[in-house]
C-alpha cells in the first residue's frame, strides 16, 4: 500500500479522484529548489539548537544536494503518494539518505509554514527575473525614443485629434508607467521578503528555533511577527496577482494604441512580420496579434486575481487547504506576464514608424490653442483668447479653408484688432511641441529630462 507522510491515523484509502484532486505536484514543483534550499536551512537551525548532530545535518545536507541535482537533470522519478513537492522531497531524501536521519527533518517543522516560506523564496525570485524583463524593454522604449526625438504625430484626448506632440513623447508616457510598475514591484518584493519559518503548523515553534538564523540564512528582511500570519498569510500573493493586473493594464492600453495605429486608416506603424499574422481566408490581412493578445491575456490574469480573493476571504484563521489555490494563479500569472514582456519589447524594436504619416495627420486646427496663446502672450487674457481662436476656426470653416492658417492677416484683424503680421508664425508644428518646455512636456528638452529620470529610477535597485 502506499505511504502517506500524514497516514498514521488513517485507514481508509482515499478516493482515486480525491487523490488526484488534492496533489499539488504537477504545478507546486517548479518551486523544489525553494524547497530544498528551506530544508537545508531548516535542519542547519534544528542542528544549532541540539535536535540533529554532526552527523545527521551533513547526511541530510549531502542528500538534499543530490537531490537537487536529480530534479536539475530531470532524472526525478515522482511516486503515487506524493502530494505535493514537500512530500515528494522528503519521500525521496529517505530513499537517498534513509529514514531514520530524514525522518529527523520535519521536526517542529510542518508543511504550513514550508510552503509558505517556498512561496515567498519562489515568488520574490521570479518577480525579480520579470522585474529585469521589464527594465530592459524600458531601455528599449527609451532608446527607440531617443533615436527618434524628430518625429511629430498628432496627440489624442477622447480620441480626438487635440495637440501635436513628439512620437517620443508618447513613448515616454509608457515608459513612464512600466517605470512607476517597477516602483511598485520593488515595494511589494520588499513585503514578500519576511520568513514565515519556524512557525510550525500554527501555533510556533516548540523547541525554540532560532528564527532570526533561518531568515538570515534564507535571505529574508525579517521574520512575520505572528505565527497565525506566517501560516495563513496570502496577501503576499494578492499584491503579486495585483501587480501583475495593474501592468496588464498598462500594457493593455498601449497595444491598444498600437493597434490603432497600425491600421491602414491611422498608418503610423507597421509591425514586424515576426509578431503579425496573416489570414486563412483574405490574402491581403496582416494582423496585429500580438498585440491583441497582450490586450486580450490582461482579461486572465485579473480573473486570476479576483478568483483567488473569492478563495481567500471564505478562510478562517491560520492555514486551510483553500490557500492551495494561489498556485496556479500566480503561476499562470508569472508566466503570462514574463512572456507578455518579451513579445512587447519585441514588438516595440522591431516595428516601423512611417513618420511622414504620422506628419500628415497633423491639422491646423491642432494649433488653435496657440493661436489662442499667441494673444494670451500679447496680454490678453485666456478666457478671451479662447474665444477669439475660436472665431477663428469658424470663419475658416465657413469659408471652406483647408486650416486656420489660410486667413488673411486682414480676415484676422476683423476678428480682433489685436493680432499683427507675426501671427502666422504660430501654424507651425515644430514650435508648437518645442514651446512646451516645463517639466513633463513634449518639447525635446523636457523629453529627454524624462528619460534621464526614468533611467535613474530604473538602475537603482
Ligand atoms: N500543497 C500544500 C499547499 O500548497 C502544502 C501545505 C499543505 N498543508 C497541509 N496542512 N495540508 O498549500
Amino acid at each position: 500500500a502506499e505511504l502517506k507522510l500524514w497516514g498514521g491515523r488513517f485507514t481508509g484509502a482515499t478516493d482515486p479522484l480525491m487523490n488526484l484532486y488534492n496533489a499539488s505536484l504537477p504545478y507546486d514543483k517548479k518551486m523544489y529548489a525553494a524547497d530544498i534550499e528551506g530544508t537545508r536551512v531548516y535542519t542547519a537551525g534544528l542542528a544549532k539548537i541540539g535536535l540533529l548532530n554532526e552527523h545527521e545535518l551533513s547526511e541530510i545536507h549531502r542528500g538534499l544536494a543530490l537531490l537537487l541535482e536529480e530534479w536539475k537533470s530531470g532524472s526525478f522519478v515522482e511516486k503515487d503518494g506524493d502530494e505535493d513537492i514537500h512530500t515528494a522531497n522528503e519521500r525521496r531524501l529517505g530513499e537517498i539518505i534513509g529514514r531514520d536521519i530524514s525522518g529527523k527533518v520535519h521536526t517542529g517543522r510542518s508543511r504550513n509554514d514550508q510552503v509558505a516560506t517556498d512561496m515567498r523564496i519562489y515568488v520574490r525570485e521570479e518577480l525579480g527575473a520579470i522585474r529585469d524583463l521589464l527594465t530592459d524593454f524600458i531601455s528599449v522604449i527609451i532608446n527607440r525614443g531617443e533615436r527618434e526625438i524628430e518625429f511629430l504625430m498628432p496627440g489624442y484626448t477622447h480620441l480626438q485629434r487635440a495637440q501635436p506632440i513628439r512620437w517620443a513623447h508618447w513613448l515616454s508616457s509608457y515608459a513612464t508607467y512600466f517605470t512607476e510598475d517597477i516602483k511598485r514591484l520593488d515595494q511589494i518584493i520588499e513585503r514578500i521578503n519576511v520568513s514565515p519559518l519556524g512557525c510550525g503548523a500554527l501555533a510556533g515553534h516548540p523547541f525554540g528555533i532560532d528564527r532570526q538564523f533561518l531568515s538570515d540564512e534564507l535571505k529574508f528582511n525579517g521574520m512575520i511577527g505572528n505565527s497565525l500570519v506566517g501560516v495563513g498569510d496570502r496577501d503576499f500573493i494578492v499584491e503579486s496577482l495585483y501587480w501583475v493586473s495593474l501592468f496588464m493594464t498598462h500594457i493593455s492600453r498601449f497595444s491598444e494604441d498600437l493597434i490603432l495605429y497600425s491600421t491602414a486608416e491611422f498608418g503610423f506603424i507597421k509591425l514586424a512580420d515576426a509578431y503579425s499574422t496573416g489570414s486563412s481566408l483574405m490574402p491581403q490581412k496582416k494582423n496585429a496579434d500580438s498585440l491583441e493578445l497582450l490586450r486580450g491575456k490582461s482579461g486572465r490574469v485579473f480573473g486570476n486575481l479576483t478568483g483567488f480573493m473569492m478563495s481567500l476571504k471564505g478562510t478562517p484563521s491560520s492555514y486551510n487547504k483553500d490557500l492551495q489555490e494561489d498556485k496556479e494563479a500566480l503561476f499562470d500569472s508569472l508566466t503570462t506576464v514574463s512572456h507578455s514582456i518579451q513579445i512587447a519589447t519585441g514588438v516595440i524594436s522591431t516595428l516601423t514608424v512611417n513618420d511622414a504619416k504620422m506628419k500628415a495627420a497633423l491639422t491646423m486646427d491642432m494649433l488653435a490653442t496657440d493661436l489662442a496663446d499667441y494673444l494670451v502672450r500679447k496680454g490678453v487674457p485666456f478666457r478671451e483668447t479662447h474665444h477669439i481662436s475660436g472665431e477663428a476656426v469658424r470663419l475658416a470653416e465657413e469659408l471652406n479653408l483647408s486650416g486656420i492658417d489660410q486667413l488673411t492677416l486682414q480676415q484676422y484683424k476683423d476678428i480682433d484688432e489685436r493680432f499683427n503680421e507675426d501671427v502666422h508664425d504660430t501654424f507651425n508644428f515644430e514650435q508648437s511641441v518645442e514651446r512646451r518646455t516645463a517639466v513633463g512636456g513634449t518639447a525635446k528638452s523636457a523629453i529627454l529630462l524624462q528619460y534621464d529620470n526614468l533611467r535613474s529610477i530604473i538602475a537603482k535597485k
